[in-house]
């Protein structure tokens, strides 16, 4: 049966381009830098096109790429019409999704509105007295006793309340004191934004990943011990806004979406509550521990947190699927091994990204297995995050011999050194020098090195991509875990219709042996795709997996 003409599959969940792409994600200050300041721009961006349609990615994701001081590299808008200028020109921006287009790639860009740059005009204004008319496009408030409203912390360390002199009030900024949050208890914030993103929309753009969205509806009360979203009145504003502006276009969105669980993401998700498309939840990110610790993940929590949302978002709902991103650590040092089985692991991870439910997004250097990056001084970090989060523990009595390690393993820095293209100087990312140090693993892990080896990352990286494309059993097949008690591997099945995908993935660098359930021995299975090139098959009861193993199967009935 050709799936690829009917509109409804399975339960009744609408196929959709958005759930059959593989997205790709650009961070676009260490993509490419093409005229040698050392910070990548949109015509470096131009120039690898080809690269990455040969990779096979149908959707980019763009990161902000709008005017900004660039206090939180780019997510701190000035103007929301504009290009950096460090990035290029409106006029570069229009080649690019012109070149992109002509290559069948679809572009999405970063909206990022639960703040502005406190460099942005509204908020100039906003700040000069309290009966501006654009006074109410922020959230002031009076401290209290000389201290800030209220205790929230900022999610970059220290208080969520910055003091302006001119008016005597504090305003809210959940994340640096250089991004006043809006307020969108005022209607006038929704024009705004509504505008904007139909600018960009009516340029042609084929979605947008919303940043920190939930986070736009504010509690009622601000008598509390910390931030907690009010998601009924997200709700609202999303709803307005899929109403007004999203629903006359076909576009795909994806909201960030900190604290949700599938039930709670089903409804910012669900295909008949209008508001988005998918969300990227957290609780991977989140487990075990989360940030700043020296914990290493357990495959149980793994396991549990994804098999969940394979399961319970239940054809109401869809999935996005990541291991890393621009503010999280690479996913081979965090998930995987990156020294001896770096690219088995590398490999392994990708083909659990690639075989579940959901629309799988690569983060840029993630498909040749860049890693994490040895910094050798906190001095080295650039992530504002980071440097919060090292003077508040400093002034906590932490030593910076304590925090070096600790930063190596968490900061987003470690996603954000540049793309290693080459062997040359610098990668072959600028000619100048880089706005951030290189990841010294250049000289080995490469672009170049990955397209000259048939078996690299690169290219198992290209076949998954290619299996999605053939096989709605891929992307529209429902979940089945196996093996649910191991802490080794991670096994589940994949079915539509008469199509089955049976999954294993050894998560350790040992040889781990199974006995197979009857319902996985099967006679017909074929193997789709492994990153090793000895490979067992399904017909003995038995099988055996070397470390950091990824074996694929597929049978039709
Ligand atoms: C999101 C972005 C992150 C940024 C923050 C504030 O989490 O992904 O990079 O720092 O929002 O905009
Ligand atoms: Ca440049």
């Amino acid at each position: 049966m050709d799936l690829r003409n009917i509109t409804k599959i399975g339960d009744g969940m609408a196929k959709k381009w958005w759930k059959e792409s593989v997205i790709y994600q650009i961070y676009p200050r260490s993509f490419m830098d093409s005229n040698g300041d050392g910070i990548g721009d949109l015509n470096g961006i131009i120039s690898k096109l080809d690269y990455l349609k040969d990779l096979g990615v149908n959707v980019i994701w763009l990161c902000p790429v709008y005017k900004s001081p660039n206090d939180d590299n780019g997510y701190d808008i000035s103007d929301y019409r504009d290009i950096m200028d460090e990035f290029g020109t409106l006029k570069d921006w229009e080649q690019l999704l012109e070149e992109m287009h002509k290559r069948g790639l679809k572009l999405i860009m970063d909206l990022v509105v639960n703040h502005s740059s406190d460099e942005h005009k509204w908020f100039n204004e906003s700040k000069k007295s309290k009966d501006n008319p654009y006074r109410d496009y922020y959230i002031w408030r009076d401290g209290k006793e000389g201290n800030p409203p209220n205790n929230w912390q900022s999610c970059f360390s220290f208080s969520a309340w910055q003091y302006d002199e001119t008016t005597g009030q504090y305003y809210l900024h959940l994340f640096s004191k250089k991004q006043p949050d809006l307020n969108w208890a005022n209607s006038k914030v929704h024009d705004e934004v509504f505008a904007l993103m139909k600018f960009w929309l009516d340029k042609g753009i084929d979605g947008f990943r919303m940043d920190v969205i939930n986070a736009i509806g504010k509690p009622d009360s601000f008598d509390t011990e910390w931030f907690t979203p009010d998601d009924q009145k997200t709700h609202r504003y999303l709803q307005e806004m899929n109403q007004k502006i999203l629903s006359h276009y076909d576009i795909m969105t994806v909201g960030e979406t900190g604290g949700v669980t599938p039930e709670t993401a089903s409804l910012f998700t669900a295909e008949d509550r209008n508001e988005l498309n998918m969300v990227f939840h957290f609780e991977l990110m989140d487990a075990d521990g989360g940030k700043w610790t020296c914990n290493r993940f357990k495959l149980m929590s793994l396991k549990k947190i994804l098999s969940k949302w394979q399961t319970q978002l239940d054809n109401k709902a869809w999935n996005s699927l990541y291991l890393n991103n621009h503010d999280q650590p690479r996913m081979v040092s965090r998930y995987g091994d990156d020294g001896e089985y770096r690219v088995q692991s590398a490999k392994m991870l990708a083909t659990m990204l690639h075989t579940m439910h959901g629309t799988p997004y690569i983060y840029q250097g993630e498909e040749i297995g860049m890693t994490n990056v040895p910094f050798t001084s906190l001095n080295d970090f650039k992530d504002i995050e980071t440097l919060n989060w090292v003077k508040e523990s400093l002034a906590k009595g932490k030593t910076a011999e304590e925090l070096l390690p600790i930063a190596n393993l968490w900061s987003r820095d470690n996603a954000r050194t540049p793309m290693q293209w080459n062997d040359t100087e610098n990668a072959g990312f600028t000619t100048g020098t880089p706005w951030i140090q290189m990841n010294p693993n250049y000289r080995e892990i490469n672009v170049r090195n990955d397209l000259k080896k048939s078996d690299s990352i690169f290219h198992y990286y290209q076949k998954l991509i290619q299996l999605r494309h053939q096989y709605d059993v891929i992307v529209y097949g429902d979940f089945h875990e196996y093996f649910n008690d191991s802490e080794e591997i991670y096994c589940y099945t994949r079915t539509l219709e008469h199509q089955r995908l049976i999954v294993f993935l050894n998560f350790t660098a040992n040889t781990v042996d199974l006995i197979l359930p009857k319902e996985l021995s099967s006679k017909k299975a074929v193997v789709l795709i492994s990153n090793y090139v000895e490979k067992n098959d399904l017909k003995s009861a038995q099988i055996s997996l070397q470390p950091y193993e990824a074996v694929v199967y597929f049978e039709e009935q």
